[in-house]
C-alpha cells in the first residue's frame, strides 16, 4: 500500500498529524486555503513536506485527513473538490463544536443527538468513504500515545469496510487500538465524546488522558 496521507487543515491537529506519520515514515502534503500560510507551515513540519490547496491535497493521495474547524467542514470538503475525493478514504477529525462559551466547560454543538456532522458530511459527498477518527483525543496523542503500556481505544465508525479495514491498519501503525462502531450514524455517540474529553481540561487544566474500552469478550 502506498504510503502518502493528504491532510486538508492546517491547524495543531493536521501539523501533529503531519509530523507522526512523517515518524512513521509517510509522504505528506498538509492544505490551507490560505497560500500566506505557506512558509509557517512547512516552517512548523519537515522540509520534504509538500505544503498545497485543500483542492492540490485531495488530489495528492487517496487516503486523506480532514483536520479543520467543524464550522467549515462542508465548505473545506466542498473546496477540496468533492470529485477528488470520489471513493477516497477520508478520515473525519472533526467536532461539531459551535462558536459560543462552554457552559461550566461543556462545549456546545451545532448539531444534534439525530445528526452528527460525519452524517452531513457524507450527505453532502455520498461517495467518499468518510471514517470518524482522532475526534475524541487531544492532538499531543494522536500519533504514539504514550500511557505507559496501556494501548488507548480509537473509536471510528464509516460506511465504507474497505476504508474502515485501511483506518485500523494505520491505527495499528501507530499505537492505537481500534474499535470499530458500526455505520455512520455511530458519529452521533462519538462526536459528543470530544465533549466529554474536555471537561477535565476546562474545569481543572488536565488535558492529559485518552479513552479506553475495557471488555470481557
Ligand atoms: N485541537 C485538538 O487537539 C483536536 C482534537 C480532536 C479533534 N479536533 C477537531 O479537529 C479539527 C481541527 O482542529 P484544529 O485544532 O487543528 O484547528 P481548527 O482551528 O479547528 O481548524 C483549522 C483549520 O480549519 C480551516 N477552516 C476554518 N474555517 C474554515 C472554513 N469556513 N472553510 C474551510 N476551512 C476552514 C482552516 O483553514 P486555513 O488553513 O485555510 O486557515 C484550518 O486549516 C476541529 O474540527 C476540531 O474540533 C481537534
Amino acid at each position: 500500500m502506498e504510503k502518502k496521507i493528504g491532510i486538508i487543515g492546517s491547524g495543531q491537529v493536521a501539523i501533529a498529524l503531519a509530523n507522526g506519520f512523517v515518524k512513521h515514515g509517510y509522504d505528506i502534503m498538509v492544505g490551507t486555503n490560505d497560500p500566506e500560510k505557506y512558509a509557517d507551515i512547512q516552517n512548523k513540519t519537515s522540509a520534504s513536506m509538500k505544503v498545497g490547496s485543500f483542492e492540490e491535497v485531495a488530489k495528492f493521495s487517496d487516503l486523506l485527513v480532514l483536520a479543520v474547524k467543524g464550522t467549515g467542514a462542508e465548505e473545506a470538503v466542498q473546496r477540496a473538490g468533492i470529485e477528488n475525493l470520489r471513493n477516497k478514504t477520508v478520515l473525519d477529525t472533526t467536532n461539531p463544536i459551535k462558536e459560543v462559551p462552554p457552559s461550566n466547560g461543556v462545549l456546545h454543538f451545532f448539531t444534534t443527538l439525530d445528526e452528527s456532522l460525519m452524517e452531513r458530511l457524507q450527505k453532502l459527498a455520498p461517495d467518499v468513504n468518510f471514517v470518524k477518527c482522532f475526534s475524541c483525543v487531544g492532538n499531543v496523542f494522536m500519533v504514539d500515545p504514550n500511557f505507559g503500556g496501556t494501548k488507548p481505544s480509537m473509536f471510528i465508525c464509516g460506511n465504507n469496510d474497505d476504508a474502515k479495514a485501511r483506518t485500523k491498519h494505520l491505527l495499528d501503525e501507530i499505537g492505537w487500538e481500534t474499535e470499530d462502531m458500526g455505520k455512520v450514524e455511530a458519529a452521533r455517540a462519538i462526536e459528543p465524546l470530544c465533549i466529554l474529553w474536555c471537561i477535565p481540561g476546562m474545569i481543572r487544566g488536565q488535558w492529559m488522558h485518552a479513552f479506553k474500552l475495557l471488555k470481557l469478550y
